[in-house]
């Protein structure tokens, strides 16, 4: 039995980028893994969520991202725990303790905090302490397998630094999470089901699925662009959509055909057709070799998401808001047992308590 654990932020409404990269592959791995009596838990970081501007209501933006993934066909059991960080505060807790074992170097090095501070009059300290309260979400859990992008690994092998330190101080409390080459290779096991194993980056490796910005299909579509054409929401109507879709940028090579490197326009909508439809990559790229038309091939990528995402919003309003409030009660309640043991083992190991 071995935990896995994951967590999204809800500082604005997630993209079809988010959902296809983030939440359908997590659905898929909490659900087999969870049949197979391994825990698996689906937490919502709120306290990551307000180092940064939010769009919206934050509570709203938990409830929405539950739904979203009980639409995309989450099967909660009693292995699954959906729960918010600030509703455990063992997770504050924790992270102040290992503030006192991390280090000022190994922080100032994490690139997520050199992009966000660097050439910023201020940033606040929540941005530079980021990493330590990721490390105390998943040690509290003894959690092995971490499911994130691939921006977040150096997040999770800082993790591993300060469990290990710590242990060697104080004695063995945490258990440590799987090094980076392992957290990919069990993240492929929810890719080797569906086509996103299949997915390849310019260079030709095989990496996460990564649905591009629809207006510059070299950058990854990201829910912050300013261009609204440049990416999909959860929430679009199909006249959105058809929009959107129709005036994706391409490429004037006249060939539909997936290569990433000189046609990222063209395999970008190759990609979302398969993710959408649940068909191997190799299978729509055969379907469409040798056409010439990208009109024809931007019509069926835009009728193929606009009925996936008419039924998707259809399945999350039939969810009530009641029915989310359950399952992150009972995941609250199951989350403060067991970070508050392991809070109170931490405690003893470093002397706060007897
Ligand atoms: P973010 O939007 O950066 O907070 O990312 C939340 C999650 O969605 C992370 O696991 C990302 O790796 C994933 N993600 C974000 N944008 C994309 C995208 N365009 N394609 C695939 N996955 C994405
Ligand atoms: N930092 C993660 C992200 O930006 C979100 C996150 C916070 C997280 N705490 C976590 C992910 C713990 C996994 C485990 O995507």
């Amino acid at each position: 039995m071995k935990t896995i654990l994951t967590g999204i932020r809800v500082n604005s409404e997630p993209t079809l980028g988010n959902f296809l990269g983030a939440l359908l592959p997590m659905t898929r791995l909490a659900n087999k893994y969870s049949k197979q009596g391994d825990i698996v838990n689906i937490f919502i970081p709120d306290l990551h969520t307000i180092i940064s501007d939010v769009d919206g209501d934050i509570t709203e933006g938990v409830i929405r991202e539950i739904k979203y993934y009980l639409a995309a066909g989450l099967e909660p059991n009693e292995n699954i725990h959906i729960y918010r960080q600030s509703y455990v505060p063992a997770h504050s807790e924790l992270n102040w303790i290992l503030n006192c074992v991390a280090t000022m170097g190994e922080t100032s090095r994490m690139i997520q905090y050199k992009e966000k501070s660097e050439g910023k009059d201020s940033c606040n300290v929540a941005i530079f302490d980021y990493p330590i309260l990721m490390a105390a979400d998943i040690l509290l859990y003894d959690a092995t397998y971490v499911p994130v992008g691939e921006d977040q690994f150096q997040h999770l092998e800082l993790t591993r630094n300060l469990a290990e330190r710590f242990n060697n101080k104080y004695g063995e409390v945490f258990v440590l999470p799987a090094k980076t080459a392992d957290q990919a290779k069990f993240m492929e096991t929810a890719n080797a089901e569906t086509a996103e194993s299949e997915h390849v980056d310019a260079d030709g490796r095989a990496v996460g699925i990564r649905i591009r910005d629809l207006q510059d299909p070299t950058k990854k579509m990201s829910k912050s662009s300013k261009a609204e054409n440049s990416k999909i929401m959860m929430s679009d109507n199909p006249e959105a959509v058809a929009k959107k879709i129709m005036s994706a940028q391409t490429d004037s090579l006249g060939k539909i055909s997936f290569d990433m490197f000189n046609q990222p326009g063209i395999s970008n909508l190759l990609q979302i057709e398969a993710l959408i439809t649940g068909q191997p990559l190799q299978t729509v790229i055969g379907t469409w070799a040798g056409e010439t038309h990208y009109g024809d091939l931007k019509k069926k990528v835009a009728e193929s998401v606009s009925t996936f995402l008419g039924e998707f919003q259809a399945k999350v309003a039939e969810i009530s808001d009641e029915e989310v409030l359950r399952l992150l009660e009972a995941g609250e309640k199951y989350a403060n047992e067991v970070a508050g043991k392991k809070l109170l083992e931490v405690q003893k190991a470093v002397g706060l308590r007897k």
